[in-house]
């Protein structure tokens, strides 16, 4: 059995949470491994529709372990919510199967209260956050006065820990003209929580490991995509984690070893959520349309989400920094009824042709896309479930893709349900 990195290869919501539901049948156990409630995940199964923001996509599939990794970050509020409305559909969301590792950080009321005052200060210049508190934690993490889960057995520890951040964290509200807060109540309600989250508490890297050396197989569940990369992306319009393929390993406790096959999600035309450069936007009728027949709203957030052309030089990258093995493409089936499809196959900048983005920051907003122009399709392909369904028109634009990334489309997504999906 080999294992496998599921990576969005674009600015997110490519799809990765239908992908890893679907390859969650072969897999033994699903981890997430960077990322927080950021993330909105949607899977559907004859017609139910499941958004999943912290547990792993795999836990509608029964038998399989499903962890939240060290790199996550993890609301416990929202945790919970999540497992009541999960066990209210029916679905086993046992500490059994259900575990967070001892490491994860925690987000608090104070990382969200900051999250929202830096926005709300940045005027002219929001990154477009999600609001939940993700930027915040992970600062805590980096100056190592977080709170992680296995803190919650520790009363102790988590009263010390909640009253030391406060010290500063009122300070930063006191200037930002917000209220303070109180030590005590934050600690009350975690508390509160504590007893229902402490049994899902696990050693995650040993979870994983053992399952490897035991040859069962593992699927990683990346969250946002590769150009939200705290380093790689379109910095400083970014999440706060590495999203990359690499941050797999590092995010649930593996040797870099057991990462086999990566799977980098790409949506056949291109999406963003929140401010930052993309070359490929259409702010005309294209994008529109795009946006109605994709329902390209925001899973987490509902925002209408920012519609364009597929990008390749972006696609190279993430091929590139994830080492991708294979591409899944979904959300085909949008395309239909477009007279033409068009694809950036390569920039101009400054007065040159090139074909990765520029890595000065900023440089992904001085391009200019070149777009390669093919024929569009009227026919309806959502029911396909075979390559040789698929028009002509259809399988000569996947085979440009695999021509213009250099990595072959195993996976065609031809509408949202776990059986539209053609496996190569
Ligand atoms: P993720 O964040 O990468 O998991 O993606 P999201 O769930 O945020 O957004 C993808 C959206 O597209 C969801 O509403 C999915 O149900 C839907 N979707 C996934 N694959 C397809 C597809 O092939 N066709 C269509 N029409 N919708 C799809
Ligand atoms: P999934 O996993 C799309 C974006 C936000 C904002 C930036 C920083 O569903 O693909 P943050 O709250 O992380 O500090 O916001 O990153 N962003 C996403 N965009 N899909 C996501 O997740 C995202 N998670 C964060 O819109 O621009
Ligand atoms: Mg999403």
């Amino acid at each position: 059995m080999s294992n496998t990195v599921i990576i969005g290869a674009q600015w997110g919501d490519e799809g990765k949470g239908k992908i890893v539901d679907l390859l969650s049948a072969d897999s033994d156990v699903i981890v997430r491994f960077q990322g927080g409630n950021n993330a909105g995940h949607t899977i559907k199964v004859k017609g139910e529709q499941t958004i999943l923001h912290l547990i792993p996509s795999g836990i509608l599939h029964d038998s399989k372990v499903c962890l939240i990794g060290n790199g996550v970050v993890c609301d416990p509020v929202v945790f919970l919510e999540e497992v009541d409305r999960l066990a209210a559909q029916g679905v086993n969301v046992s500490p059994e199967r259900l575990k967070i590792s001892k490491k994860t950080h925690l987000i608090l009321p104070y990382h969200k209260a900051l999250d929202a005052a830096r926005e709300a200060r940045r005027a002219g210049k929001k990154i477009g956050t999600t609001g939940r508190g993700i930027g915040p934690c992970y600062e805590d993490k980096a100056a190592r006065v977080g709170v992680r889960a296995a803190d919650l057995a520790n009363p102790a520890l988590l009263r010390e820990k909640i009253a030391h951040a406060l010290l500063e964290k009122n300070a930063l509200f006191t200037l930002y003209g917000q209220p303070v807060m109180d030590a005590d109540q934050i600690y009350d309600e975690l508390m509160a929580l504590a007893p229902r989250i402490v049994p899902h508490l696990a050693d995650a890297s040993s979870v994983v490991g053992d399952a490897w050396a035991a040859g069962r197989s593992v699927l990683f569940e990346g969250a946002q995509g590769t150009h939200l990369d705290i380093d790689h992306g379109t910095y400083p319009f970014v999440t706060s984690s590495n999203t990359v393929a690499g941050n797999a390993a590092a995010g649930c406790g593996v040797s870099p070893r057991a990462l086999d096959r990566i799977v980098g999600i790409v949506k056949a035309y291109t999406t963003r959520v929140g401010a930052g450069p993309f070359p490929t936007e259409q702010l005309d009728d294209t994008g529109a349309y795009l946006r109605a027949k994709g329902h390209e709203f925001g899973a987490t957030t509902g925002r209408p989400r920012r519609c364009g052309w597929l990008d390749i030089p972006v696609l190279r990258e993430s091929v590139r920094l994830n080492g991708l093995t294979d591409i899944a493409l979904t959300k085909l089936d949008v395309l239909q009824n477009l007279p033409a499809i068009e694809v950036c196959v390569a920039y101009d900048y400054k007065g040159e042709r090139i074909s990765f983005p520029p890595q000065e920051e900023g440089g992904l907003g001085e391009v200019t896309p070149i777009y390669e122009k093919l024929d569009g399709f009227i026919e309806d392909i959502s029911g396909c479930t075979c390559w040789d369904e698929l028009p002509p028109t259809v399988q000569a634009y996947i085979r440009r893709i695999e021509e213009l990334c250099g990595v072959p489309v195993s996976i065609i997504s031809v509408g949202p349900d776990r059986e539209q999906t053609i496996v190569r």
